[in-house]
């Protein structure tokens, strides 16, 4: 149906001229374990993009994975919370799902926790990032998707990216940029969120932003007109469930150039190897070790957590690219201090802050230990 007869269901229509970018992501089976992606379901997802693009639901679409995560990059003019793009991806997922089936992949249908589709893919299961914008005469944008790691694992790149002049000399340089920067940062656990002001209210935003399991980044917006120039998936499965059911691996859209951050600024957010959750069995923190998409492939204790990055120049909502940002040379010192803060966590086997705090594994065995251990804990003496 061309675009101008289809109406969107729900969601937010964009503005006449806007562009929607969507990155809509889901585990539906790992090869081998929870390493890697099968080709075969990258082909079950090509071709339903390629159906929905012949349609004229979408202007173009990328299929990308990293590690175990499918990954659909899509852009499209019917907004952010499109009914119709979240059930097309959905119906993706689930076709994905079925070919895992048949192939035997591991744990296939992983992140699909409904049996059907009911308006937003938000609370299913798949993780999702996406913004309208109207395309500048050149629009520059990268995507970073991650793997055995969770949303807060961008706070950090996202301050020093937007908020840390030592990162992003535009801060400073770039009259537009100079500003600054205003965060919307959520609790998923009170499930609230708050708008902070950077740099007047920087001090405030990082007691939130250092405690990256409670508090996300959502989105960030440029404060001289309101630009919006990044947003992440913020789901946690794990809660989303009501227990602990693999993780989150998080996707994360930042606009670039022209009064944003420019390419290398954004791509610098991520040179020191920081300490994330989400390695093995979602239980252990581990270094965020950025890769090319050839490496995207955890092998050590299921990790470490890894993170590629895909640059792309919009044309019209086209997407030409990507470019694989981490493949680069200049990255190999962050791979190998990540290697060495791997190993070193790793010596620390079951103890923390190897592995996550108690409060964690609320989710996982804790509950059992504690009902099994029942009254063996005797009461001290004052
Ligand atoms: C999955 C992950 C892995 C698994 C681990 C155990 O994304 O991070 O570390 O948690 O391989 O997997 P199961 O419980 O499926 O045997
Ligand atoms: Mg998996
Ligand atoms: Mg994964």
């Amino acid at each position: 149906m061309p675009q101008s007869k289809r109406k969107a269901k729900s969601g937010t229509k964009p503005k006449e001229k806007e562009i929607t970018l969507s990155v809509i992501k889901a585990d539906v089976g790992g090869f081998v374990g929870h390493a890697t992606m099968h080709p075969a379901l990258m082909k079950v997802a090509e071709r339903g993009l390629q159906t929905a693009k012949k349609s004229k639901l979408l202007v173009d679409f990328r299929v990308a994975h990293c590690g175990d995560d499918l990954e659909l990059i899509m852009t499209h003019r019917e907004g952010v919370e499109s009914e119709e793009i979240h059930k097309m991806a959905w119906d993706i997922f689930m076709a994905g799902t079925r070919k895992a089936q048949q192939l035997k992949l591991y744990a296939a249908g992983q992140d699909m926790l409904a049996d059907s589709f009911s308006g937003n893919i938000k609370g299913l299961g798949p993780g999702c990032a996406e913004m309208s914008f109207v395309e500048r005469k050149s629009e520059p944008v990268i995507i970073f998707m991650a793997d055995k790691t969770s949303p807060g694992a961008y706070n950090l790149p996202l301050f020093r990216i937007f908020g840390d002049p030592f990162n992003t000399a535009g801060l400073v340089i770039d009259p537009s940029m100079h500003g600054g920067f205003t965060f919307l940062v959520l609790d998923v656990l009170e499930n609230t969120e708050v708008r902070l002001s950077c740099p007047e209210e920087m001090y405030d935003l990082l007691v939130f932003l250092g405690a990256p399991s409670r508090y996300m980044v959502h989105s960030v917006y440029r404060k001289s007109d309101g630009e919006i120039g990044a947003t992440a998936s913020t789901q946690r499965l794990n809660l989303m469930a009501g227990r602990y059911v693999g993780k989150d691996d998080p996707v994360l859209i930042i606009r670039t150039q022209s009064g944003f951050p420019a390419v290398g600024e954004a791509l610098e957010g991520f040179a020191f190897p920081h300490l994330v959750e989400g390695w093995m069995r979602g239980s252990h923190h581990g270094p965020l070790m950025p890769v090319s998409s050839k490496d995207a492939q955890p092998t050590r204790f299921d990790g470490p957590p890894r993170v590629i990055a895909h640059g792309f120049q919009l044309n019209n909502g086209s997407l030409e690219g990507p470019v694989d940002f981490f493949g680069d040379p200049s990255f190999d010192l962050t791979r190998q201090k990540a290697n060495e803060i791997a190993e070193y966590m790793r010596r620390h086997g079951p103890f923390e802050p190897h592995r996550l705090p108690l409060s964690e594994m609320e989710y996982t065995t804790l509950p059992q230990v504690k009902n099994k251990l029942e009254g063996r804990f005797k009461k001290l003496q004052d």
